[in-house]
């Protein structure tokens, strides 16, 4: 896929393929190549720095395959590592290509759903460290008041295959009590992290009757649209056959396996180690 520039899109292993489905739904001609950092997942739960490394050595790679555009489809490596690789490494490595993320686009509109005012954010352990959910939001959204609950069980059960079973439902059910708790009053609850979809049937028996359950794949597509259409020169240079090519830097068996359930559809991904690519 060198000679082509397809649509960069990444996650730290699954979770990012929900993202991909929506987007691919939303604009199917064009050419995206998925990368999930499987060997090092979950990302939730480790250092700033670590993060911000792995996620770096990631757009390198989709850079070095020709992409001018990457979306990180992962709200750990977005809180953690997207504005000083915007900041600090774009101007120096790469000028002309753009790194985008999902944070500000679920922040422009989470305010639009709610009616009471509050908003619930269920996000890893280090997206609600980070605070850049309630530093978003609060931009576009003033009043609003966001509640946060980290669910640090969440993405491992899922990545583990475990969504269906009982340890899903206990952790669910727990960490939704927490935030209920801490904010009776909220009416959206906004699903922060991209592998919770997986999650959402057993979400949905726990969480109070009325409130409204948001994930962030359709909102990332509708946004990255409209950010195509408002920047053609980035646009052009993006390739257009429809094609899908998927990376894990773990076993290729298993992401194969995995994958098909976040994504919808068959998968065939390729291995890639990140370490070796390095220069
Ligand atoms: N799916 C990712 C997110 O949206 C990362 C989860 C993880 O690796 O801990 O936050």
């Amino acid at each position: 896929m060198s000679s082509r520039n397809p649509i960069g899109v990444f996650d730290s292993g699954y979770g990012g393929l929900t993202v991909l489905r929506e987007i691919t739904e939303a604009l199917p001609g064009y050419d995206y190549l998925y990368l999930g950092d499987s060997a090092r997942s979950p990302y939730g739960n480790r250092s700033f720095e670590t993060v911000y490394q792995y996620t770096l050595q990631a757009v390198k790679w989709f850079f070095d395959q020709g992409c001018s555009l990457v979306i990180l489809a992962c709200n750990t490596a977005s809180a953690k590592a997207l504005r000083t690789i915007q900041q600090n490494d774009l101007p120096r490595l790469a000028p002309g290509k753009r790194v985008l993320g999902v944070i500000r686009p679920t922040a422009e509109i989470i305010g639009t759903y709610s009616e009471t005012g509050v908003v619930g954010v269920l996000a890893t352990n280090g997206t609600v460290a980070s605070g850049s959910y309630p530093i978003e939001i609060s931009k576009f959204f003033p009043a609003l008041q966001v509640i946060q609950e980290a669910c640090p069980m969440w993405v491992p059960l899922v990545e583990n295959n475990e969504m269906d079973n009982k340890g899903a439902d206990y952790f669910v059910k727990k960490n939704l009590e927490q935030i209920f708790d801490k904010g009776p009053e909220i009416d959206v609850l906004l699903l922060g992290c991209t592998h919770y979809p997986l999650l959402k049937k057993t979400i949905e028996e726990y969480m109070p009757v009325g409130v409204k359950l948001i994930s962030q794949g359709e909102i990332v597509a509708t946004s990255l649209a409209d950010y195509l259409q408002r920047h053609p020169e980035i646009a052009a240079q993006c390739s257009r056959e429809g094609r899908r090519a998927f990376y894990t830097t773990d076993s290729t068996t298993d992401f194969d396996q995995h994958a098909t359930v976040f994504y919808g559809g068959p998968v065939s991904s390729q291995h890639v180690d990140l370490d070796a690519t390095m220069h």
